[in-house]
């Protein structure tokens, strides 16, 4: 199987339904940021306060190379990766690309704590829907560049899943 790789903004369920896809697949699972934490030996959050962006976005290309050379998996990608165009190359090589979405309320509510999420947080000057609606326009178009769109609001990480799996059926990516 190709691998199938999750893209999206922050708090559209990447994590969550990747880890599900990847049981119900019976393939194996990569979540990018707990893989950088795990070798960094500190959180995103901290990465980004001790050592600054750049260096955790060097981290995420590095692995980026590492996770594209593999088959069989689901990768979790940050709601960052595919800024970086050559991360974007590397894993529509290696797979196909699946972008979840959710409309501005439900990421506010997923997204609504502090401290987890250090981009969100700079641009958030005191209006968090504000901080969230100008980030999703930013990125929206770089998000279209799946070759599907999956909207995860109002349904659990197990209706995404099944969403996805039918969709893969279809494009021939999975066996019927
Ligand atoms: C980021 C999203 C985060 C994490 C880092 C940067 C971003 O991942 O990679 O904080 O630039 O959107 P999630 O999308 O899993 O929150």
């Amino acid at each position: 199987m190709k691998n199938i790789v999750l893209i999206g903004f922050m708090g559209v369920g990447k994590s969550s339904t990747g880890k599900v896809l990847a049981a119900k697949l019976g393939a194996s699972f990569i979540d990018m940021d707990l893989v950088i934490e795990a070798e960094e030996g500190i959180s995103i959050p901290e990465i980004f306060a001790k050592y600054g962006e750049d260096y955790f976005r060097k981290k995420e290309a590095d692995l980026v190379e590492r996770v594209a050379i593999r088959q069989d998996t689901v990768i979790s990608t940050g709601g960052g990766t595919i800024k970086n165009v050559q991360n974007l190359k590397r894993l529509q090589n290696s797979g196909v690309i699946v972008s979840l979405t959710a409309d501005v309320d439900t990421i506010l509510e997923r997204t609504s704590h502090r401290g987890d999420r250090p981009v969100l947080d700079n641009a958030d000057k005191g209006d968090r829907r504000a901080a969230i609606e100008k980030l999703l326009k930013e990125r929206e178009g770089m998000y279209s560049q799946a070759d599907f769109t999956i909207d995860t609001s109002d349904k659990s990480p197990m209706q995404v899943v099944d969403c996805i799996i039918k969709r893969l059926k279809t494009r021939g990516v999975l066996h019927a």
